[in-house]
């Protein structure tokens, strides 16, 4: 059952990032990654209007939070309860993005789920009112294909900022996994307890920046 409005959210006493009860199976399903929070720590810097804002596949709030410490983040939601219980702005889960329909009268900041980034580009755009913006951290495949062209060219982002540095978005939240050696066994320390291993990177990713509205050439830049 998919709610469609805030009625009956709870702000809970207290504040989880990352914890959940959901396997790891459960989590991985609708396209979990978690993105580093330093993605939307450098998005504040380089579009400091930003306001007023809904995370709408907020996942374990990785992206949120740097928002919500500024004061930006106004509402977050999700498909999957991912343990995100910010203690100050209010949170929904079981919502399908998709088929929200209630107009919002702010911006809307996500990483997406890949496989629907497009229809989320234009959900939000569908939902906000003019010259209110819409920031999407999509990898930089996003601008391939004849499809995502035409789209484009309807849509024109007001600006794109390439990641020049790659960050990280992970499979489930592991931002560290297990140490193995050449034979794949897990390296442990001399306490016995596992070594682990920071992540690397094999996507580059970018803001995409819509303003609605916006009809004129994108703006390329880079950003940290
Ligand atoms: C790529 S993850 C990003 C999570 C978070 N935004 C971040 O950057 O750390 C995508 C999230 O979208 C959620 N999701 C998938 N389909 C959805 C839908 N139709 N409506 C809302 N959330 C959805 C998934 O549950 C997952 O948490």
């Amino acid at each position: 059952m998919v709610n469609k409005d805030w009625i009956g959210t709870k702000a809970s006493t207290f504040k989880c990032l990352g914890a959940s009860n959901h396997t790891n199976h459960e989590r991985e399903k609708n396209d979990y990654y978690a993105t580093d929070p330093i993605a939307s720590e450098l998005l504040l810097k380089i579009e400091p209007q930003l306001d007023n804002i809904w995370e709408p596949s907020v996942g374990e709030g990785h992206l949120a939070e740097p928002l919500r410490k500024e004061g930006k983040l106004k509402i977050v939601s999700d498909l999957v309860d991912r343990g995100y219980y910010p203690e100050d702005i209010k949170y929904k889960y079981s919502i399908d993005f998709l088929e929200f329909k209630k107009p919002w009268k702010g911006d809307i900041v996500t990483n997406p789920p890949y496989s629907v980034a497009q229809s989320f580009v234009e959900h939000s755009l569908s939902l906000i009112d003019d010259k209110h913006y819409v920031a999407m951290f999509l990898k930089l495949t996003f601008c391939e294909g004849k499809e995502r062209r035409k789209f484009f060219e309807n849509y024109p982002p007001i600006r794109i900022y390439v990641s020049s540095s790659r960050i990280l978005c992970a499979m489930n939240g592991e931002f560290e996994k297990p140490k193995k050696d050449k034979n794949g066994s897990i390296c442990v320390d001399k306490e016995g307890n596992t070594i682990m291993q920071k992540q690397s990177s094999a996507a580059c990713y970018a803001w995409f920046i819509w303003q609605k509205g916006y009809k004129d050439p994108t703006e390329l830049k880079w950003f940290n």
